[in-house]
């Protein structure tokens, strides 16, 4: 679709592959409800705590749902005495969701206890994602339109949809319960977490980025964060189509990562930085070698040479460890077209830089920081504690010269995420470094719903690689660069 700006006589560097992978539409949000407080009895005698007040029918599904906690726990027990764990891993669903049937309804038969269909239906499910998957997570995992699940102790679990966060009223029976799941995740990849490796982090089957942080280090309870691996990334089409940014940011972007030139990925957590990364990435000829570094693999490029990498921390005896920068210095070896670093937090940065200087241009990467300056800044600092003495001018003329251009991502207000600038890094003057923001999103005011309104606009300037882009045979019309007046 971008590529109707490459001029079609360059025989030896093809348009930019055309944006793929596409995701179903996210969903509506929901509303959550809030909890009113009781008042304080006022008498000097002593009152009996005033009962909250609660209806009826809330009351009736709360001891619903402990008779039910209750009696999954009983059953779970059955189940494990019962069931023979060693022929679970090879048993096919249909035998497994029997036999858990069969018991269930041998516990219920003894107990005397009558379930309705449906509660029985759930039951035989929970049961089957304690016994086979992640309890009561394993709902949420299946979700497509939940992006993030955050547990705060076992009474507490919060998912992220639509870029804003939800109370869910899924929990976990109590700590224990907790710390089997968070066991179940991390012994499955080698690990092991407990008093003295109290957090950890792991990647689960799915791909799914895990952390977990347990007691006495996670004060209320054990602290598991989740973000949700997506099967389909969304493309450059599905960000442009969401707002997150425009298709003159677009055709701009095709065009600086066609003609290779180096690019941060800025932005606070959550904001969109690695899903960006992965749309930019698509614009990569396919017959480059590309080369990724990620702590936990979550990027997912489609072209044809792509070699991944991922670093792992040292293990409980404190050996072992691989760090980003011995992925990234191996990787220099490796004859790398373009080298993509996950993020960039740490004294990896020097290689990093120093690959973006010297003919691996055309890298990308991400970076915490609120604005480009910002980002400068960060760059500094992560130079300077890594440890190298060098002049501040000359770690800035560094910089300087390898990057030259910092796309901002940010999670606004509403949720929505966007692309709020691209700035062009252009060169130095004097001690500082200059920069000049080429697009940016222009806030113009909330509606009743606290919705942000607002457009995407250039702000007018002439790109400082025009004529690279002419010589690589992007031509790009002056219209791309022309301001859109406020309304
Ligand atoms: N423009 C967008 N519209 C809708 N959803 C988006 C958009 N960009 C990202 N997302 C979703 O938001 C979530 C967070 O995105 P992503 O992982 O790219 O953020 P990040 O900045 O890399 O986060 P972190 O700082 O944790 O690494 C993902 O589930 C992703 O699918
Ligand atoms: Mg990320």
């Amino acid at each position: 679709m971008f590529s109707r700006y490459k001029k079609s006589a360059n025989p030896g560097k093809p348009a930019g592959a055309a944006p793929r992978g596409k995701i179903a539409e996210l969903p509506k949000k929901n509303a959550a409800g809030a909890e009113e407080a009781t008042d304080a009895p006022t008498s000097l005698r002593r009152q009996k705590p005033a009962a909250p007040a609660r209806s009826a029918t809330a009351d009736k599904d709360q001891k619903r749902k402990e008779r039910m906690a209750e009696l999954k726990l009983d059953l779970h027990r059955e189940l494990l005495e019962n069931l023979n764990l060693a022929a679970l891993d090879t048993a096919s669903e249909q035998d497994l969701r029997a036999e858990i049937n069969e018991i269930t309804n041998e516990v219920l038969n003894q107990k005397a206890v009558v379930l309705n269909r449906d509660d029985r239906t759930q039951l035989n499910q929970e049961l089957y994602f304690e016994v086979k998957g992640l309890g009561p997570l394993e709902t949420l995992l299946q979700d497509d339109s939940v992006n993030d699940i955050l547990v705060n102790g076992p009474q507490q679990i919060f998912v992220e949809r639509d870029g804003r966060l939800q109370l869910t009223d899924i929990t976990f029976k109590d700590e224990k319960h907790l710390m089997r799941i968070i066991d179940k995740i991390v012994s499955a990849v080698g690990r092991r977490v407990d008093e003295s490796n109290p957090y950890v982090d792991a990647r689960l089957a799915d791909g799914s980025r895990f952390n977990a942080m347990v007691p006495p280090v996670a004060v209320d309870g054990s602290l598991v964060s989740i973000r949700k691996f997506k099967k389909d990334k969304l493309g450059i089409d599905d960000l442009v189509r969401f707002g997150a940014f425009s298709e003159e940011m677009a055709a701009y972007l095709q065009a600086a990562v066609a003609c290779r030139l180096n690019i941060i990925v800025s932005g606070g957590t959550g904001s969109g930085k690695t899903t960006t990364l992965n749309a930019l990435s698509s614009f990569i000829d396919d017959a480059e070698r590309i080369l990724t570094i990620e702590d936990t693999a979550e990027l997912q490029l489609q072209q044809t040479h792509v070699g991944r990498m991922e670093s792992r921390p040292p293990n409980v005896e404190g050996k072992g460890e691989v760090s980003p920068r011995d992925c990234l210095k191996n990787a220099l070896r490796m004859r790398p077209d373009r080298i993509i670093v996950g993020e960039t937090r740490g004294e990896e940065v020097i290689d990093m830089l120093q690959a973006m200087n010297t003919g691996h241009d055309g890298s990308m990467t991400t970076i915490h920081a609120n604005n480009a300056r910002d980002g400068i800044s960060r760059l500094e600092n992560m130079i300077a504690m890594a440890g190298i003495e060098m002049p501040l001018k000359a770690v800035r003329s560094q910089i300087a010269s390898a990057v030259n251009l910092i796309v901002q991502a940010n999670r606004l207000q509403d949720g929505s995420r966007r692309m709020t600038s691209i700035t062009e890094i252009t060169g130095m003057e004097g001690d500082v470094i200059s920069m000049q923001e080429v697009f940016r999103f222009q806030r113009v005011g909330l509606t009743p719903e606290n919705k942000i309104i607002g457009h995407f606009t250039a702000t007018g300037v002439r790109s400082h690689y025009s004529e690279r882009f002419r010589l690589w045979g992007y031509d790009l019309p002056p219209s791309i660069f022309e301001p859109i007046a406020a309304e």
